[in-house]
């Protein structure tokens, strides 16, 4: 199991490596992740092609020279092997919407420098071979990352909409989403979390408002409950610091809830 996922993660440090030689990321992030994916990394439920995101090669609208430069050092080093801004889903790293929100520059130019200083065990890459004008043009576009550039799932209504399984049975109840619903309130998701059309929240964490449609399997999603970092690193991370709290204290049926709901936002 371990060397498994160690040959794995190797192949997406070469691909991103690749990436910045050869510009050919999307081409390769889709053969390579594609194989993975069936491979467990995203447990069942997931389907073996990464749909193309509508946002792959970033259009946003960016007036500010050195943000746009940052843009182009973020896609150039293939940050997108791992990471994503938008609404595909991804097993291997937290979706950097609204990074400039809970990250200092300070912060962010360190974690790119020696990510396991700021989280032991991760897997991301450093990246010291960045000039300086280059790094702060990378801190400058993750720090415009905040509510004021929505990401693309920022717009819309959300709607519930139970899944099923292959014999189309509903997977979960009615009462159970309702449940995860109100517990998502009264354990402070919404502090962090914008849902559009149910809670306001906050725009900390990622929007959750088409949750769903990132394809996390059930397993993951009370795993990331559970234990948020245990879903992006492989060697724990003791005295890391990292914004998402564990809920590993609620009992096993809110979790479950919690589950319902999330998996049902459509
Ligand atoms: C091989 C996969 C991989 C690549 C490539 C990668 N990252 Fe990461 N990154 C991760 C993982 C996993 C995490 C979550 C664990 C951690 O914080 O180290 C992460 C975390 C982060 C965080 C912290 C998010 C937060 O709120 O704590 C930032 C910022 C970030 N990455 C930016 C980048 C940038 C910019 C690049 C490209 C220069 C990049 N990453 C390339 C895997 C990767
Ligand atoms: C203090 C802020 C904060 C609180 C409170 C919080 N989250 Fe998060 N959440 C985050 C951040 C930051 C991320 C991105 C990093 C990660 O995935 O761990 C995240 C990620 C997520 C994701 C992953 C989205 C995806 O598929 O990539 C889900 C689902 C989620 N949170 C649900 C919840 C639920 C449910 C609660 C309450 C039980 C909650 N969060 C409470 C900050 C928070």
């Amino acid at each position: 199991m371990g060397s498994r996922l160690e040959n794995f993660f190797l192949t997406l440090l070469v691909l991103a490596m690749a990436a910045y030689v050869a510009a050919e990321l999307r081409t390769a992030w889709t053969a390579f992740v594609s194989p993975a994916a069936a491979m467990g990394a995203e447990g069942e439920g997931r389907e073996e092609k990464p749909s193309p995101s509508p946002d792959r090669d970033l259009d946003l609208e960016i007036e500010d020279d050195l943000v746009e430069r940052g843009r182009l050092v973020f896609e150039a080093q293939g940050c997108l092997a791992c990471h994503n801004l938008d609404l595909t889903g991804n097993a291997f790293a937290p979706s950097l919407d609204n990074v400039g929100m809970r990250r200092s520059a300070q912060w962010l130019r360190e974690k790119m420098l020696d990510p396991r200083g700021k989280l032991p065990g991760t897997f991301m890459p450093p990246y010291p071979h960045l000039e300086d004008d280059e790094l702060e043009a990378l801190v400058a576009f993750l720090g415009s990352l905040t509510p004021a550039r929505p990401s693309p799932d920022n717009t819309g209504e959300a709607q519930i909409e139970i899944p099923t399984d292959e014999q189309g049975n509903p997977r979960f109840t009615p009462d159970q989403v309702e449940r995860g619903k109100l517990l998502f309130q009264q354990q402070g998701c919404i502090g962090c979390h914008v849902i559009n059309g149910i809670y306001p929240g906050g725009p900390v964490g990622p929007n959750l408002t088409h949750e769903a449609q990132r394809r996390r399997s059930d397993e993951w999603q009370l795993q990331h409950l559970k234990d948020p970092l245990s879903v992006y690193v492989i060697n724990g991370a003791e005295g890391a610091t990292w914004v998402m709290p564990a809920y590993s204290n609620l009992p096993p049926e809110d979790l479950e809830a919690l589950v319902a709901f999330l998996q049902s936002l459509k």
